[in-house]
């Protein structure tokens, strides 16, 4: 469960400060595929790094999963992200020198998984999204659709209860982005926890809660 309390913002540069976030209060229960909506600069994205352990709040108090992220030391805070979290961006980041089927590997070679069941959880998750016949292609060989739904595939094979996407769809047409909200939706099923950006109303819909930031701030949760 995912559950912020008062949480502020502050970025701090040698031209004054911004308050990105005030007093944001949210709970996300498991399973939830909540989208987060608001104008270009209403805080988004510091809200969905601040829920994925990517960037810490100024003020207020971020629990994940019972633990109290605001204390916890860089070392702890990155574990947690790593066990916990898996992002998706609307540019798919994924390594240029391994292949389809590598990259989706990458998030499991941490993991006490045998090769065997590795594999095998590659292979379906492939045949899922239709990208197992590009399994020995490098990225640039693909398409933006193809990319993004390897990038979804290595979020999924990591296991994370948690998947966050800033506009994971934002550079796609309309039929690539169907068919990655439909996966989405099956990730879902699956049981995982969604948290998804975006400027799209007709996305938005796809989820089961809206919330909607203006100026930093929670307008509708
Ligand atoms: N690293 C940073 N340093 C200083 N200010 C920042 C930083 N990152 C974001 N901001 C500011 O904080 C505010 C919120 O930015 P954020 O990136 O969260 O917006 P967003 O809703 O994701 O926008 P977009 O839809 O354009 O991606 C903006 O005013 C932005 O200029
Ligand atoms: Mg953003």
């Amino acid at each position: 469960m995912i559950e912020l309390q008062n949480i502020s913002k502050i970025y701090k540069s040698i031209n004054g400060k911004t308050d990105a976030l005030t007093d944001v209060s949210l709970t996300i229960s498991e399973g939830e595929f909540v989208c987060i909506m608001g104008k270009s600069g209403s805080g988004k994205t510091t809200l969905l790094n601040i829920i994925g352990c990517m960037d810490k709040a100024s003020s207020g108090e971020y629990c994940l999963d019972a633990v109290n992220v605001s204390k916890l030391s860089a070392n702890k805070f990155d574990r947690l992200r790593r066990e916990k979290i898996s992002f998706i961006f609307q540019k798919y980041e994924l390594m240029s020198k391994y292949t389809v089927y590598e990259n989706i590997e990458l998030p499991m070679n941490a993991k006490r998984i045998s090769r065997k069941e590795k594999k095998q959880k590659i292979t379906d998750i492939m045949k899922r999204l239709g990208i197992y016949e590009l399994r020995d292609k490098f990225p640039k060989q693909l398409s933006g659709g193809e990319q993004q739904r390897v990038a979804i595939a290595r979020a999924y094979v990591s296991d994370n209860k948690y998947i966050l996407a800033d506009e994971p769809t934002g550079a796609l047409d309309n039929k690539n982005t169907q068919e990655i909200m439909n996966i989405f939706e099956e990730l879902k099923d699956d049981g995982k926890t969604i948290v998804l950006v975006t400027h799209d109303e007709e996305i938005a819909m796809r989820g089961n809660r809206i919330i909607r930031l203006l100026d930093g701030k929670i307008m509708e949760a």
